[in-house]
């Protein structure tokens, strides 16, 4: 079996990362078919029913995603106890997982676990957390995922006021001086991306945006080559 990908480190241009929750569950090698050749990675979004208000799909779900892309594959547990759900979604083929700040876990020890596991470790806020939730936590991330919608389903409107938020970190990620992905999720698409890139993003999650496009690979690409010219 090939190896996926693995999840790249940040080169100080924006990316595309399409998330699967808008995708055709009922044929997904065609969804993310030539999605390799323009997409930065893809993101599995992982919901519990319980740490949001809907319930997607489980590690062996996962697994059949490693199967439809060589892509590397970002998990973002939307989970309340994501401390249950690591070990299972490396074995699943993850080569990031996101956990969310929020969660009722030792963040700590879950981001220690995923390091050890031998796979980058992301953190996640929700919209309404402040970001100085996140600080302390900085020198032991590869990636920060600022929610720009309430968790918990694709095609829903861009959070503007967001945008100091996304700048703020983008200044924090700076001073921790090292390689940190700056991650958007929520409401992205051709006309918020670059207002999300302006304030300092530089990993933009799209699910909606792009599946619901003819080509999405096609979008991605064009739509990369935008945000890259700034
Ligand atoms: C929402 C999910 C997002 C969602 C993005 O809770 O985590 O990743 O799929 O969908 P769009 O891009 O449609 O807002």
């Amino acid at each position: 079996m090939t190896r996926n990908k693995v999840i790249p480190v940040p080169d100080g241009r924006p990316h595309i990362v399409p998330s699967v929750l808008s995708a055709d569950f009922a044929c997904l090698k065609k969804s993310l078919r030539g999605l390799e050749r323009s997409a930065a990675w893809v993101q599995l979004d992982v919901m519990d029913g319980h740490f949001v208000p809907n319930l997607s799909f489980g590690p062996h779900v996962a697994e059949s995603f490693r199967a439809a892309t060589p892509l590397a594959l970002d998990a973002h547990l939307m989970v309340e106890r994501p401390d249950l759900f690591i070990g299972s979604f490396a074995a699943a083929g993850a080569g990031l997982i996101t956990v969310h700040e929020e969660a009722h876990t030792d963040i700590g020890a879950c981001l220690k676990k995923i390091r050890a596991l031998g796979l980058k470790a992301g953190l996640a806020l929700r919209p309404k957390t402040p970001l100085s939730r996140a600080l302390k936590y900085l020198k032991r991330l590869d990636l920060l995922l600022l929610m720009t919608v309430e968790p918990g389903f694709g095609g829903q409107a861009f959070m503007r006021g967001l945008l100091p938020k996304i700048a703020a970190a983008r200044l924090a990620i700076a001073r921790a001086g090292r390689p940190i992905w700056l991650q958007v999720d929520g409401g992205i698409n051709e006309v918020t991306a670059p207002q999300a890139v302006r304030a300092g993003a530089d990993s933009l999650v799209m699910g909606s945006a792009v599946f619901s496009k003819t080509d999405p690979a096609g979008f991605i690409r064009r739509l990369t080559k935008i945000l890259q010219r700034g």
